[in-house]
């Protein structure tokens, strides 16, 4: 596992919102709520729209396209949806938040 440093603590905002982070090639979508972060695979599945153009309502993203709904913690979409998005860890460090990101095996050949 990666883990990278995606904001620092002077940089880090407070309250509510989504933004798009680029990590390692990865569109991510960030979420802050008001004591939590979240981090989620920034593509949405059913036809690509960013989730970070979305809004969050009761623990899930929902998408601004056709408003499919994922949960914050899983990805995993309402059942009627059948899919889900990726999400990744977070760890708060005294130097900022970090994301942790699997290393592909492909690279190591
Ligand atoms: S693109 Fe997200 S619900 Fe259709």
């Amino acid at each position: 596992m990666n883990w990278i440093r995606i904001i620092s603590t002077e940089t880090l905002k407070k309250g509510n919102y989504i933004t798009a982070v680029n990590v390692l090639g990865k569109n991510i979508c960030l979420v802050r709520t008001d004591d939590e972060f979240f981090a989620l695979q920034n593509n949405c599945p059913h036809a690509g729209a960013k989730l970070s153009n979305g809004w969050c309502s009761n623990g899930k993203i929902v998408c601004p396209y056709h408003r499919h709904e994922f949960d914050l913690k899983t990805g995993r979409g309402a059942p009627e949806q059948g899919n889900y998005v990726d999400t990744y860890p977070l760890e708060m460090r005294v130097d900022g938040l970090y994301i942790g990101i699997k290393k592909a095996w492909w690279k190591f050949w």
